[in-house]
């Protein structure tokens, strides 16, 4: 605005009435100079967005967020060491971590940046990325975040009331006073960010944690049943197709989605403040997580968490909560198509998928790959650190490789290569399978004598397919056995025409020509086995022989550069 008065000004002068060129020549100065104040600083950590596909840029380039979250008390300088410890044992290369607004803001705007910076810098020390995670009016649906001089006021920082009057353990998202608060104390959050950052350790920040209440579907009270009773926002409308119905209220609009939708569209609204308050002092990219219901068999609210970004109000979030880039599901389902489902709901054109919590142990860390192959920008168990004792089920404490094994095969095998990963996938080169079921290669006939007839399912590329069949298989690419759970997974990504990195595990994979060349006879020109290493890949053996004449098997973890040719 300065910049543009300025010109007015330099335009009355007797310059440009005297000398016109010498006037043009500054204006184009100012301009250039006042478009480059206004440019966005290039090294933020920052979404891209192209063909319906998504990148998180972090210091200039795509960026796989290779997570794991610590539990929800670890956040403190004591518990530290653990959470370390546990993040290298997991080879993660992003932290999620909890700022507790009660430790931040413990009186009234007297902010507490101790322990945030405390978590800062120690993860510079671990060449850790971090996403900070806002644990403030939500945690869970409640409020128990808030700082104590707020719990003490309740008049002033109401709780929900249940459609009985009776009281909820949820924040009402109908209380200026506590919207007020949390913008202040987020913006100051986010204001100390910009200050103390400049190196960008802080990649992305969750705007509260799991919000909407559990119990009732939305808040009774005598303050919020007037709000109900009156007409539904124009955006509201707007973003439900439902303008022809200007001035009616939410029950006339909805029917019997009106107590969802209402209690959505203000907990959205208010977090939507929130983050536009903090992204305008500094701008990170900013999710929200979701307690999801389940993508088959919703069942009726408030069965389910009533508030956050469920898949059937995604339209609502997105239009009461532009500030914030992405709505995120945490994943704790364990039925295999419930699971894919909801990857495949929150990966949209206007939605970059991420999982900010999951499951970290067992044959479900196969979907780590899946959500690649839905163009994840990152993926993160929660609860991996070392500050709780871990028992198996004969009640003995489980070892290291039993806590972090089957993330940390994961992470192994994408650490080096993970901004590759990320730009192939931004891209739109990423394929990925995971296995269905245990038996998935069961068929007829004996499975020992089976080799190469037996695809679970087939992976499509330009001139090429790729089929793939999961389990353990021998040398010679003979079904050996079943793992205890159905773990196998694959990723492939197309390099060029029949060129392809490889990563997978507990399966075999065989390549044919595909299209116009079906027909034609082939053969692999090379397979390189190794590991990337600054970005590049480092060949450690060449397969031949029988680790490829009966297909390429994964027994380990392996990552293979793999080129075929057609005669
Ligand atoms: C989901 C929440 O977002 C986490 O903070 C944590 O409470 C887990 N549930 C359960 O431990």
């Amino acid at each position: 605005m300065e910049n543009i008065h300025f010109l007015e000004k330099i335009m009355q002068t007797r310059i440009s009435k005297n000398h016109p060129a010498i006037a043009i020549i500054i204006l184009i100065a100012c301009i250039v100079s006042s478009t480059r104040a206004q440019a966005p600083d290039p090294s933020m950590p920052h979404l891209v967005h192209q063909n319906g596909r998504h990148a998180l840029i972090v210091d200039g380039e795509p960026f796989l967020i290779l997570g794991a979250q610590c539990h929800n008390s670890s956040a403190w300088p004591a518990m530290l060491p653990q959470v370390w410890s546990a993040m290298a044992a997991l080879d993660a290369n992003t932290l999620e971590i909890p700022v507790y607004w009660e430790q931040f803001e413990p009186q009234p705007g007297r902010y507490n940046y101790d322990v945030i910076d405390t978590i800062i810098t120690q993860a510079r020390g671990h060449n850790l990325r971090l996403v900070l995670l806002w644990f403030a009016t939500w945690k869970n649906g409640s409020n128990h975040y808030m700082p104590q001089w707020m719990k003490l006021q309740p008049d002033r920082y109401p709780n929900i009331s249940g459609a009985k009057g009776q009281p909820v353990d949820s924040p009402s998202p109908h209380s200026q006073a506590a919207l007020e608060a949390d913008i202040r104390a987020f913006t100051a959050f986010m204001q100390h960010l910009k200050e103390v950052d400049k190196q960008h350790t802080v990649i992305m920040i969750q705007v509260e944690n799991e919000p909407g209440s559990w119990d009732s579907i939305r808040d009774y009270s005598p303050a919020a049943q007037k709000i109900f009773n009156a007409p539904v926002p124009a955006p509201a409308l707007a973003a439900m197709h439902k303008s022809a119905h200007a001035n009616h209220s939410w029950a006339e609009v909805f029917g019997r989605d009106a107590d969802e939708f209402f209690q959505v569209w203000h907990v959205a609204s208010c977090i939507g403040k929130i983050a536009a308050a903090g992204k305008a002092v500094y701008p990170l990219p900013l999710y929200v997580n979701g307690s999801i219901r389940d993508p088959f068999n919703p069942g009726w609210p408030p069965t389910y968490q009533v508030g956050g970004p469920n898949d059937n109000v995604f339209e609502l979030w997105k239009a009461a909560a532009p500030a914030i880039d992405i709505l995120a599901p945490d994943i704790y389902l364990s039925d295999t198509r419930a699971y894919l489902k909801v990857l495949e709901l929150y990966s949209r054109p206007d939605n970059p998928l991420f999982v900010p919590e999951t499951i970290g142990h067992g044959a479900i860390t196969r979907f780590f790959f899946a959500a690649l192959g839905e163009g994840a920008i990152g993926y993160a168990p929660f609860g991996m650190d070392d500050t709780e004792i871990r028992t198996g089920r004969d009640g003995r404490p489980l070892s290291a490789a039993e806590r972090y094994g089957d993330t940390a095969l994961n992470y192994r095998m994408f650490k080096p290569m993970a901004r590759e990963i990320a730009r192939l996938n931004f891209a739109g080169k990423v394929k990925t399978a995971v296995q269905l079921a245990v038996d998935s290669t069961s068929g007829p006939g004996s499975s020992f004598d089976r080799v190469h007839y037996i695809t679970d399912q087939s992976l499509h590329f330009n001139g090429w397919d790729a089929d793939i069949a999961f389990g353990r298989f021998n040398r010679l690419a003979r079904v050996m056995s079943q793992p205890e759970g159905p773990d196998g997974r694959i990723l492939i990504a197309e390099l060029g025409k029949g060129h392809y990195l490889i990563a997978g595990y507990h399966c075999r994979v065989m390549f044919r020509p595909a299209g116009e060349n079906k027909d034609r006879p082939w053969q692999y020109l090379q397979v390189e086995e190794g590991r990337y290493s600054n970005g590049e890949f480092k060949a450690g053996r060449i397969l031949n022989g029988d680790q490829t004449d009966w297909g390429l098997v994964f027994s380990t973890p392996a990552v293979l550069r793999v080129q075929l040719y057609t005669r």
